[in-house]
């Protein structure tokens, strides 16, 4: 089992832990992995390292969101737009990736994580689809965090599937035109039967949302840092929480909803 990390700390260590309600958990949180490269850059470091980097900064986060009872973790790992990079850097990132489900999967099995993959897997290398279906049916009855890697992810990618998938049952009489609501489509998401993230993360001080679960992130509370992903631990994974609990969420109401 993991070592438990906030709990051995003494009090304070981990700023705002002792202050987070474990009642009001965000249930699910998002995060754009940003800013590798201008971390490798500010170090004099080839951009491959400020990847490698990332990586490990996502083990750590894994670990911590595990412990902190968090039940989804989506990590944008690779975009559909990602593939204009140079030939080099996408063949780094995808062994990276390769490396992750290679080296950690019995880890986040022991440590009753489920991995699951959301993006358009079936154009990645063979391969690499075989580790994924490998680790995702391996940690599939797992209880705990729900890590979700988003690769060869695009979120009007991800609709115009959901699009195509329903109209096709719409054209086949499968599904009637009055059927078709907001309960469908999320049912055709990739990430169908996950609840909507609560908290979007979003390191290295850009404030853009990347095309990453444009459905899904309608009412996320988003949390902004300069800090670059590789830099990024535990307490900041603390930090975001904590302002996110103090957060007053409407979903279009108004605060109070008692009848006046
Ligand atoms: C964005 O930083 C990051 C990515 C495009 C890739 C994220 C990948 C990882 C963290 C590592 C591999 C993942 C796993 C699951 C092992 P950037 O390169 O755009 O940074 P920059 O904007 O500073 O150049």
């Amino acid at each position: 089992m993991w070592k438990k990390w906030f709990s051995r700390s003494e009090p304070g260590e981990h700023n705002n832990y002792d202050k987070i309600n474990h009642e009001k958990l965000p249930r699910h949180i998002a995060i754009i992995m940003d800013g590798n490269g201008r971390w490798a850059q500010r170090k004099g470091l080839p951009r491959a390292l400020g990847h490698r980097a990332g990586a490990e900064a996502l083990r750590g986060i894994v670990k911590a969101a595990a412990e902190m009872g968090i039940q989804a973790l989506t990590a944008y790992a690779f975009s559909t737009e990602n593939w204009r990079r140079p030939a080099d850097e996408v063949q780094l990132l995808m062994s990276l990736l390769a490396d992750y489900l290679d080296n950690e999967i019995n880890e986040l099995h022991q440590n009753n994580v489920q991995i699951r993959f959301i993006g358009n897997i079936d154009g990645l290398a063979p391969g690499l689809q075989k580790k994924i279906e490998k680790a995702q049916a391996q940690t599939a009855h797992n209880t705990g965090l729900i890590l979700n890697l988003a690769v060869n992810y695009g979120a009007r990618a991800e609709l115009l599937r959901a699009v195509k998938i329903i109209a096709e049952k719409a054209v086949h009489k499968e599904l009637a035109l009055q059927d078709i609501n907001e309960s469908i489509i999320e049912e055709n998401l990739y990430t169908a039967g996950l609840p909507a993230p609560d908290l979007l993360i979003r390191p290295s001080g850009d404030y853009r949302i990347s095309n990453f679960l444009l459905w899904q992130m309608a009412y996320t509370e988003f949390w902004f840092t300069d800090i670059n992903w590789p830099d990024f631990k535990p307490v900041h994974l603390v930090q975001a929480v904590y302002e996110f609990q103090q957060r007053e969420r409407r979903f279009g109401g108004i605060k109070n909803t008692k009848k006046r």
